[in-house]
């Protein structure tokens, strides 16, 4: 055998091993031998590098150059599904198809809806060559190299297998949950903050510049649609999903074509428990009309097929106990009540607390110790208190008591006029403020002083080394070099990491240095508005509410920050230390286009920025925010909860809705 033939065939074996392994679940040889044949291969194409393939087995790995992704058009523009909640949206839904179809008998097929990203795969003679995320569903991003080393999906497909020669193939990329859990346990250990849910996971991963990373982190993928001019025109979409599975894709095993809306709810009801047991995440049902050709007869409206709709299926609950309610005081002094529930299953892990919020929510709860509570977790991992059976509440249960006083110093709370939140005032004593705004100060999207975590700073603080964040840069490394078994190497790299922090730009500063209500995007605001921590501190009410994005609630708090002397004793020396206090050319830019001309509506609730940001965005990038959807809205900016009726509004008038995600790439 020529050593070319060898690397062949030891590709052919090792694509096969994958299938059976991460697509079947049934690997036939074991990881040793495994190791063995790729190691070999590995060796071969060494030597040979004449014959290296982007598609061999070996490429999974990945690399850890950084990349950045191409933007490409997509052949076929990458729709949305309409969402539908109930039983009688799918018998609407079956009734217009019926119509639609004129009243010719139909089939409708039944399919998971995978809570990833999606992906559209092209393969070019049995190889795959380019793979692109939805984007804004015109466009997306070139991830091809990341999407190598996913296992699951095939780099070359299987030999003799009568695929088209050229054609897509749509899915989701998904992060399984117990990959999901290990990496939020790891990151956790990291003092990194973790992710919501599998499918930001999944989504961080996707997008991260390094292929390594990506392989790393275990990802799986589902296919569920196929396009392409090659495809008989005639041709149903169940069968080619069976023969797609010939070829190597992952297909779900959970697929059903469906002659009536009682088979439909059958499989509705019977995935909506048994889903808990799929290693990936869920959040509904895809019903899709099986004949291509009744397909292209239903159509599709501007946003969406007519011959397909998704059913989300209801968030998990659970019920269990409220054994306690204890309190965490935050680094601005924000108290936030937790309740400690008995340890219950809710929808694949175990969860025993849940944040109450604020006094009013426990108020309207009107929670007692002791309570039955219902607890939810929609798509996110921090599950919250739903509801109380009070027909399982008994007469000696007591009511649960805010506290009066912070459970960290003592000081009596104060809640302020108009907002939710109760506060400990006691900021410049109160530990859990302290440490948390030194914490607040050194994280990543803040100083990113990466040398230090909540853990050193706890010891910091313990011995008295730090008070407020100026200290970091008075610290001497014999003085930490000892503590927690820190050699003396890396409490040289500590204090160098706190130093290059004054290399920070300015608008970071702003950020970093904690003044409430000023998150990431409204000091970028003001530091571009204002320049220099000086113009920033002497700034009046009226000029700070000429910054667009900040409203009265945030000037004041930028006033009150600088109105304290202690704060502005920070200031100057963080500013003796070199900290950056003003903004640099490069940093004075920013702005763009990237919206002109268009309205949009905020809906929901989000995760990267608050509401006030989004607003303060889409009017930096040229857009208008408005209040209602009507025909004139371009699209709305939906995060999670968004209220069914607006949803059904957006729906009928064929508007676009855009996730948080997909929003911020729109500005990039
Ligand atoms: S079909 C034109 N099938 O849900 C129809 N989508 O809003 C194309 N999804 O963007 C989509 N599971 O990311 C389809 N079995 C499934 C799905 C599915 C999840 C996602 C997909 C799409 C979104 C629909």
């Amino acid at each position: 055998m020529t050593p070319q033939e060898e690397i062949l065939q030891l590709r052919a074996q090792l694509h096969q091993h994958n299938y059976n392994y991460y697509v079947l679940n049934q690997p036939t040889i074991s990881d040793y031998d495994f190791d063995q044949l790729m190691h070999r291969l590995e060796d071969l194409e060494m030597f040979y590098p004449q014959f290296a393939d982007p598609n061999s087995p070996t490429q999974r790995v990945g690399s850890d150059l950084s990349q950045s992704f191409r933007q490409v058009p997509h052949r076929y523009p990458m729709l949305s599904l309409a969402n539908t909640y109930s039983e009688a949206d799918v018998r609407d839904f079956y009734e217009r198809v019926r119509s639609g179809l004129g009243g010719e008998p139909f089939e409708i097929v039944a399919e998971m809806k995978y809570d990833g990203l999606s992906i559209s795969l092209t393969y070019v003679d049995g190889q795959l060559t380019q793979a692109v995320t939805r984007g804004d569903g015109e466009k997306g991003d070139d991830v091809t190299a990341n999407v190598r080393t996913i296992r699951s999906i095939p780099l070359t497909l299987r030999p003799g297998s009568d695929y088209p020669r050229e054609f897509e193939i749509r899915g989701e990329i998904l992060m399984p949950w117990t990959s999901f859990e290990a990496l939020n346990r790891e990151r956790e250990a990291r003092e990194e903050p973790l992710f919501a849910n599998p499918r930001n996971a999944a989504s961080g991963t996707l997008k991260s510049q390094k292929s390594e990373l990506v392989a790393q982190r275990r990802l799986d993928a589902y296919l569920y649609y196929l396009l392409g001019d090659e495809l008989p025109a005639d041709g149903y979409h169940y069968e080619n999903l069976q023969k797609a599975r010939q070829w190597g894709f992952k297909i779900s095993e959970g697929m059903k074509k469906c002659h009536s809306v009682e088979d439909i709810l059958d499989f509705i009801n019977y995935w909506d428990t048994e889903r808990k047991n799929l290693p990936v995440a869920t959040d509904g049902i895809v019903l899709k009309v099986n004949s291509l050709r009744q397909q292209r007869q239903l159509g599709y409206t501007a946003k969406s097929p007519r011959w397909a709709i998704a059913y989300k299926f209801q968030a998990e609950r659970a019920c269990t106990r409220l054994e306690e309610v204890t309190y965490q005081v935050g680094r601005t002094g924000a108290i936030t009540p937790v309740a400690n529930m008995q340890p219950v299953q809710l929808a694949g892990t175990v969860v025993k607390r849940a944040s109450l919020h604020n006094a009013d929510i426990i108020r309207q709860l009107d929670l007692h110790l002791g309570d039955m509570v219902y607890v939810e977790k929609g798509g996110e991992i921090i599950p919250k208190v739903v509801g109380v059976d009070k027909t399982r509440r008994s007469p000696d249960m007591q009511p649960v008591q805010f506290i009066k006083t912070c459970p960290e110093c003592g000081a009596p709370l104060v809640r302020i006029e108009g907002e939710a939140a109760h506060y400990c005032p006691n900021d410049t004593s109160c530990p859990p403020q302290i440490k948390g705004r030194i914490e607040h100060y050194i994280s990543r999207r803040a100083m990113n002083i990466e040398s230090l975590g909540p853990e050193t700073v706890d010891d910091y603080y313990q011995q008295g080394l730090i008070r407020d964040v100026a200290d970091l840069y008075q610290i001497q490394p014999q003085q930490i070099s000892g503590v927690r078994g820190t050699k003396e190497r890396s409490a040289l790299k500590i204090v160098e990491s706190i130093r290059q922090s004054t290399q920070v730009p300015f608008e970071r500063v702003v950020f970093a240095i904690g003044i409430r209500f000023v998150g990431e995007t409204t000091a970028k605001l003001l530091a571009r508005h204002f320049h220099s921590m000086d113009t920033l501190r002497q700034a009046t009410l009226d000029q700070l509410l000429e910054v667009e994005g900040v409203g009265q609630v945030i000037a004041q708090s930028v006033i009150d920050y600088f109105h304290e002397p202690r704060n502005v004793e920070v200031i100057e020396r963080l500013r003796q230390a070199g900290v950056q206090m003003e903004i640099s050319a490069d940093e004075s830019a920013g702005a763009s286009t990237a919206l002109a001309g268009q309205s949009v509506v905020i809906s929901g609730i989000f995760t990267h920025h608050s509401r006030d940001e989004y607003k303060a965005l889409i009017e930096r990038h040229g857009g208008k925010n408005v209040g209602s959807i009507s025909a004139k809205t371009s699209f709305v900016l939906a995060g999670d909860n968004m209220g069914p009726s607006k949803q059904e509004k957006a729906r009928k008038l064929g508007i676009r809705l855009v996730n948080e995600d997909e929003f911020l790439q729109m500005i990039e």
